[in-house]
């Protein structure tokens, strides 16, 4: 049951929609005065009243009934108490009708979203720069999807560009197929950055030359890029796979070589490209940004010109409600540029792009990424977490079965919600002791809560979940009871902000008032009246957590 929405619909006031009102309701964090509230402040202007006189005038005119208990009025807040066992019955009844399909909706049913997430380079490291554009995109995916639109899952593949003619050069002078072959993506990494720092002035010109026969066509140039590209899918599919994110589309920058033309043609036309030292820019001056490069002066296209084809190409193939682009704040003004040319092109649709800008990931050593040239494997980094979950499992649960599956998933899991738990727009420090933490605000708390509850359940063989014609409600009882009722809008808060944390902030928030509730209540040892609706509450607490966690792409085993 929807409790915002029944309160807003009670509520008059002149000029404001219940839509409106219902967004103004909210939780509050202290419990004292109501279980929801409604502050009156927005409306004074509109009503010439006070906010105090506006709040005691609308609590006169609601009654209680059999799902608000109370309706009261203190300093410009409308106040509500809900009714605990109407709430407690409706809430564990929607849950255990509807599984793990409760909080999804049909809301988005009709409208497609395109979500351009990972979108790795070809030959390059997946490094862990890479952690969050994939998590992050694979946690939209499914948030999406599970409100009902119809996603679909780019990765924008780098495969475009003149290192891949320095590649070829490298491969032809210092490569060896065999070992290639074995050692795939890292042995590939090695010639790159070999002839970063060694490659003579002929080798240069060479790459140049095989860089200009790929884009030809030349069939012996192609092979060997198409194995480069070969060999790095095949690796970061592994690596996808274990992250559970997956892809619609793999079309890169290189498929759009052929549908650049129009593109240019049109912003020609639309007498938008100006020459600027020999190159051919959109000036984007008036709107305070940095010329737009189109073509350089040699004629080739660049990564701007490629985006704009795509953006075409994606509403034209898939007529986009909105098309999400989940890549790091540095390219802030590159997404800018190219919404700002579509406008400028006149298509209506610019104003359905968005930039998902998310921060760095540093690891706790100190060590980033790329800068000092010493490179973090995303791979190693989930291997890493995964080994010191089986070490914490050998420690705690040595007889556990199926340790290495149970390490995968906590491991797993710790990358993912150690991702996942911040605000995207915040620069993190990634520590393999915080993210695996069974008492921190960690994934493994969370799955460990589940394996808590399914131990329960597991005991609770044969016992009612009935709830009798009276019921009484603890606090504790009813702590958890609220915020399961709260989960539908969590998801749909993290969808309209493209915020999964809000999800992962939401299971942390369940897992402990679940936990105090297990600690101060008794279950499967309790009188007879009240522990079917404790079971019940155990039951839909699982169900719950093991949706908010499948939501973020995160496993959750039945034993710890
Ligand atoms: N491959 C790019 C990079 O690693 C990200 C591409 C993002 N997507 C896009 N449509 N530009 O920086």
């Amino acid at each position: 049951m929807d409790y915002k929405k029944y309160i807003a619909d009670k509520i008059d006031v002149e000029g404001v929609s219940k839509a409106d009102i219902e967004s103004l309701i909210a939780v509050p964090p202290n419990t004292d005065m109501g279980d929801y509230a409604l502050p009156c402040f927005r409306f004074a202007k509109a009503l010439r009243k006070s906010p105090v006189a506006i709040a005691a005038e609308l609590a006169e005119s609601i009654a209680p009934d059999g799902v608000i208990s109370e309706v009261s009025a203190l300093n410009g807040y409308l106040n509500f108490r809900i009714d605990k066992a109407g709430l407690l019955r409706a809430t564990l009844a929607e849950i255990g009708a509807k599984g793990g399909e409760y909080g999804s909706s049909t809301a988005g049913r009709g409208k497609t979203i395109c979500i351009d997430y990972s979108s790795v380079n070809i030959a390059k490291p997946f490094h862990i720069g890479h952690l969050s554009t994939t998590v992050l995109g694979g946690a939209l995916y499914k948030i999406f999807a599970f409100l009902g639109y119809n996603v679909v899952g780019i990765n924008h593949l780098g495969d475009y560009g003149t290192q891949f003619g320095k590649l070829i050069s490298a491969y032809k002078h210092w490569g060896n197929r065999e070992d290639v072959e074995k050692r795939g993506i890292f042995a590939v990494n090695e010639l790159y950055v070999r002839f970063n720092t060694e490659a003579t002035e002929e080798m240069e010109a060479e790459a140049r030359e095989y860089f200009r026969l790929i884009e030809s066509g030349d069939r012996e140039a192609n092979e060997l890029f198409d194995w480069f590209k070969e060999l790095t899918l095949r690796y970061v599919n592994k690596i996808y796979d274990r992250l559970g994110v997956k892809f619609d589309s793999y079309n890169g920058e290189r498929f759009y070589t052929d549908k650049m033309q129009p593109v240019i043609d049109e912003l020609k036309e639309k007498g938008l490209l100006k020459e600027s030292n020999g190159a051919q820019v959109v000036d984007l001056e008036p709107y305070g940004m940095p010329p737009c490069l189109i073509l350089r002066s040699d004629g080739a296209s660049l990564y701007a010109t490629r985006d704009l084809a795509a953006a075409y190409y994606r509403k034209a193939t898939y007529d986009f409600d909105k098309c999400l682009y989940v890549v790091a704040y540095q390219q802030n003004l590159h997404f800018k540029q190219i919404f700002k040319v579509l406008e400028l092109l006149g298509k209506d649709w610019a104003k359905d792009m968005v930039h998902v800008a998310y921060g760095m990931v540093s690891l706790e050593d100190g060590a980033m990424s790329t800068r000092k040239g010493k490179v973090i494997w995303l791979e190693d980094v989930i291997n890493k977490c995964v080994e010191k979950a089986l070490n914490v499992i050998d420690e705690k649960n040595p007889n556990l079965e199926d340790k290495r599956e149970v390490a995968e998933k906590v491991g797993v899991g710790a990358v993912i919600f150690g991702a996942l738990y911040n605000n995207k727009i915040k620069d993190i420090v990634f520590s393999y002791d915080k993210v695996l933490s069974f008492e921190g605000e960690t994934g493994v708390y969370c799955q460990y809560t589940c394996a808590r509850a399914n131990s329960v359940i597991a005991k609770s063989e044969g016992m009612s979940r009935e709830l009798p014609e009276n019921i009484s409600v603890n606090g504790e009882e009813f702590e958890v009871v609220k915020t399961l009722a709260a989960f539908p809008d969590a998801v749909k808060d993290a969808a309209d902000k493209y915020e999964p944390s809000i999800i992962a902030r939401y299971a942390v928030d369940l897992a402990q008032k679940f936990n105090k509730f297990y600690f101060e209540c008794k279950i499967l040892s309790a009188d007879e009246e009240v522990r079917p609706q404790r079971l019940a509450i155990t039951d839909a607490t699982l169900a719950v957590l093991r949706t908010a966690l499948g939501l973020l792409g995160i496993g959750v085993p039945d034993k710890m």
